[in-house]
């Protein structure tokens, strides 16, 4: 339980320069007072996350959007009104209030509203933004839970506010304003399809690689143990045979083959529903690296809906591990 007390510390702590851990629908968060350039670099000691890597500004409401961001295009002003608070992120030309330390360097920046009552309440306290990436130490899994946050950032965190078990699951879409066309930089947990259909318009996502050839996709989103991708139908011959080869492997088994019966260390029974799957998904991976698994045997769902998102961050979890 958050009661009023720990919002108003927790926004203190933002206020000195300290970090808070904050729950969001998506992910949890790790947040500094985005004009506070001190403690933006604080964030990416926190991680061990470079420099480069540009985070994202939470605000309190859409109403805010022209405080922090310069000549926002009328597709962005509508996206934001359709889907704030939400899992939306809108990357826009970067306001003079924005340090270039929050944005990388970048003359853009990423701005969400997200669609949590403790996320709300702690900014609307605060009343500035604040610069938050995922909760984890960079290139891991996204925690989901405060005990996630704790377990895997310890000491470096302030305060932490625990909102419960995020929603969603999986981070927000991230949609590109600053072109001449939106496109989606990130797939998340706004849907494709319902952008679209509130922009009346389709939207370009980057690029999907085959499953099993890597490269394109530095490791990210990942867990300890070695992730690979197979088709839905070579998932349980391809856990046996790494199971008799002398991995510990743990299984992500397609609602199709259900119940089949599989040898292997650990077994996850894929949920039918998308918003199910992406909700646990992090916690599987988790689950897996706990139970002792140093190889996990998955496939991709469809990608559409909250697919493309789940798909998107089994390819990062299973792409090449030399990336830092
Ligand atoms: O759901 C989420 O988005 C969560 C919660 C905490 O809000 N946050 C999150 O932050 O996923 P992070 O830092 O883990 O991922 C943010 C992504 C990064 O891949 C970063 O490169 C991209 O947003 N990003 C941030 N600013 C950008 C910019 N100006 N241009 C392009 N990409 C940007
Ligand atoms: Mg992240």
């Amino acid at each position: 339980m958050i009661r009023a007390s720990d919002i108003e510390q927790a926004a203190e702590v933002l206020r000195a320069g300290g970090l808070v851990a904050l729950p969001t629908e998506t992910v949890y968060g790790l947040g500094a007072d985005a004009e506070n350039p001190a403690a933006v670099a604080r964030v990416y000691l926190a991680k061990g996350r470079p420099p480069t890597h540009p985070l994202i500004v939470h605000l309190a409401g859409a109403e805010h959007l022209d405080d922090w961001a310069d000549g926002v295009p009328d597709a962005a002003r509508l996206l934001a009104e359709r889907f704030w608070p939400g899992p939306l992120t809108l990357v826009l030309r970067r306001g003079s209030r924005v340090p270039l330390e929050a944005t990388g360097g970048l003359e853009t920046v990423a701005l969400r509203v997200p669609n949590h009552p403790v996320a709300l309440e702690l900014l609307k306290a605060f009343g500035g933004g604040v610069a938050a990436p995922s909760a984890n130490r960079f290139g891991s899994v996204s925690p989901t839970t405060a005990e996630h946050v704790r377990a895997e950032l310890g000491d470096s965190v302030d305060f932490v506010l625990d909102g419960g078990p995020c929603e969603v699951g999986v981070e927000s879409t991230i949609v590109d304003a600053t072109g001449e066309a939106l496109s989606i930089l990130r797939p998340g947990g706004v849907t494709r399809e319902s952008l679209e259909a509130a922009l009346g318009a389709p939207l370009a996502v980057p690029e999907a690689s085959p499953v099993r050839v890597p490269g394109q996709h530095p490791s990210h989103y990942a867990p300890r143990a070695k992730v690979v991708l197979v088709r839905p139908d070579e998932v349980v011959a391809e856990a046996e045979r790494a199971q008799d080869q002398g991995y510990q492997v743990g299984v992500f088994l397609p609602p199709a083959f259900a119940d089949t019966p599989v040898k292997a260390h650990a077994v996850v029974q894929v949920p039918d529903s998308e918003a199910t799957y992406a909700h646990h998904l992090y916690n599987y991976l988790r689950e897996l690296d706990e139970q002792g698994c140093d190889l996990i045997v998955a496939s991709l769902p469809t990608e559409s809906g909250l697919g493309l998102a789940i798909a998107n961050r089994l390819r990062r979890a299973a792409g090449p591990r030399n990336s830092g």
